[in-house]
């Protein structure tokens, strides 16, 4: 069945989303972190692109040891972010404007700071049900605990267990250490957690994004993973439909607009979270894409992008979530990836090219596109240059897990510079003028050195600016149905080359994009007129120019 030509594609597929990593988009006060005041101050911005929604990344209380992904109080906001009342007044000013906000709901884990833990710690046995405890050997001490459960491993690196000698248990972190994970085989949990979505409902919020959701159901029996680090046994879990339709329905949402972070998971697992028919999410992030630079799987290990894969990647996804009715977030770009430009692009000698390229390539898919932001002004990866610049705990324990298998701190560095989360988290570049406009004090995390060329003023000022590229491309997305709800089908082409269709009542629009900085060969097409291109004049038929993106349509 394809869901192609139905309401809820035109729905989600009108709509682009922006994503704000609130500590690196707009300084209010000065003290160099971004808040809630700064992004309502740059509202008009936001209007200015087109944007429909924006997905901030978690404001509440919390110790900020995973930036705000560690959460003590999911029902108030972390002063340093600001107050409800400026949560209130951002809500109402995004909606004057006609733009909806998408909270991030963390859920599969709380901080260990938050009052369920710390009555857990205390030894009361309800809070010991909510999260994930398990007995300790007999005989164990702080000194010498003994083994942990299983030998799953944290994704910050270490193993996901940490001791508690004063219960003598074991606690499940597959985050941080001070990132709990929380036990949703108990119902109490599950209605904590819908009630904290009716909390946010009753304060208007209409969109909801849910943290690495597809973790959450952890396997009845725990067992070492001999094999790998322990997701197989507990990414899309046992009871995952069953507690996300639960979610849904408790917590009121069935309908909004909602997307699901999905780690290491599968296309049946996705078409099952976002077909309408099972009540559960609108869609679903996915990162397999994201990974083809990965040798083996080991996101900690280099290697050129590997484009044949990313083709039969992308097919795969598009294609199928299509064939089964689910429908994906487009994305190359977020607070955990370094910046694609530097990635996948060429940001030496093609900036802008590569820059657009990766933008024709995802906004003309079906689903519904996600931009990261500082992505619509083609920010590159920061400039760090040692290792104290870097903030983030998984790029500060990597740095060292490097070294212990080998790595000189020279390639260690080397590593972490293009893997680092931070890389990716380096202030928005609002003008030329110091720390970019983005804090009139001193920035949590430095700023990338090109922001005297790359900043929002002087692209806006500029219609062959990146910036002005998105914009476009935003526009023809709410003007042409046939990327809004078209069918999709990947074309054979060059090694380097990725190519497809979308198709709608007659309207035709194919997609050409080059992931090379040398001539590609294209397709014959039989006229058409251009719809968008990085490049100003055609080119001659059947080539693609250096980091060519180029969409022709048939009406
Ligand atoms: C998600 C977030 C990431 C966070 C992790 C744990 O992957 O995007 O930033 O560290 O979940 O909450
Ligand atoms: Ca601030």
């Amino acid at each position: 069945m394809t869901i192609g030509n139905n309401s809820r594609a035109y729905e989600l597929g009108s709509k682009v989303c922006y994503q704000i990593y609130i500590r690196s988009f707009s300084d209010s006060n000065g003290d160099g972190i971004g808040d809630l005041r700064g992004i309502t101050q740059r509202l008009d911005y936001l209007v200015d692109l087109g944007v429909d929604c924006l997905w901030i990344t978690p404001f509440f209380p919390s110790p900020q040891n995973d930036n705000g992904y560690d959460v003590s109080d999911y029902c108030a906001i972390e002063p340093v972010f600001g107050t409800m009342d400026d949560f209130e007044e951002l809500s109402r000013e995004a909606e004057a404007r006609g733009i909806g906000l998408m909270l991030d709901m963390v859920f599969n884990h709380t901080s260990t700071s938050h009052v369920w833990f710390q009555k857990a710690l205390a030894g009361d046995p309800t809070y010991i049900e909510y999260y994930k405890f398990v007995d300790a050997e007999p005989g164990a001490t702080a000194e010498n605990p003994g083994n942990p459960p299983t030998n799953w491993e944290s994704k910050f690196g270490g193993n996901a267990w940490e001791y508690v000698p004063q219960l003598n248990k074991w606690y499940l972190h597959l985050f941080d250490v001070s990132q709990a994970d929380l036990n949703w085989d108990n119902p109490q949990v599950r209605s904590e957690l819908a009630k904290i979505l009716r909390f946010w409902r009753s304060k208007g919020v209409g969109a909801f994004r849910f943290d690495v959701v597809n973790l959450i159901s952890k396997p009845e029996v725990l067992e070492n993973d001999y094999e790998g680090d322990g997701r197989r046994f507990y990414s899309d879990g046992p009871h995952i439909h069953e507690y996300l339709q639960e979610l849904v329905r408790e917590g009121g949402i069935d309908g909004l607009m909602t997307v699901g972070e999905m780690s290491s998971t599968s296309l049946e697992s996705c078409i099952g979270y976002s077909n309408p028919d099972n009540h559960e999410l609108s869609m679903t992030f996915n990162f397999h894409h994201l990974k083809v630079d990965y040798p083996g799987g080991e996101k900690w290990e280099l290697m050129e992008p590997d484009i044949v894969r990313l083709r039969e990647l992308f097919a795969t996804w598009q294609e199928g979530m299509a064939t089964g009715g689910g429908w994906n977030a487009l994305f190359w770009s977020n607070h955990d990836q370094p910046r694609p430009n530097s990635r996948f692009g060429d940001t030496d000698r093609y900036w802008r090219e590569s820059s657009e390229l990766l933008a024709v390539c995802t906004h003309l898919m079906r689903g519904t596109p996600y931009i990261y932001q500082g992505e619509e002004l083609g920010q590159t990866i920061s400039d760090f240059t040692t290792i104290d610049q870097y903030r983030d705990v998984e790029s500060l324990n990597y740095y060292r897990i490097l070294q212990e298998r080998g790595h000189s701190p020279k390639e260690a560095f080397e590593i972490v510079h293009a893997r680092s989360r931070d890389d990716g988290r380096t202030p928005m570049a609002w003008d030329d003028s110091a720390n970019a406009g983005f804090t009139s004090g001193e920035p949590w995390l430095g700023l990338s050195g090109n922001y005297t060329q790359i900043n929002a003023k002087a692209e806006m000022a500029d219609s062959a600016s990146v910036y002005s590229f998105f914009k476009r491309l935003v526009a023809l997305r709410k003007a042409e149905r046939t990327i809004q709800a078209g069918s999709i089908h990947f074309i054979e082409s060059a090694d380097k080359v990725i190519a497809y269709e979308r198709e709608l009542d007659g309207t035709r629009i194919v997609v050409q994009c080059n992931f090379s900085g040398v001539e590609q060969p294209g397709l014959a097409l039989d006229g058409g007129e251009v719809l968008v291109s990085n490049y100003d004049e055609p080119a001659a038929p059947g080539i693609l120019r250096p980091w060519e993106g180029t969409a022709h349509i048939w009406r």
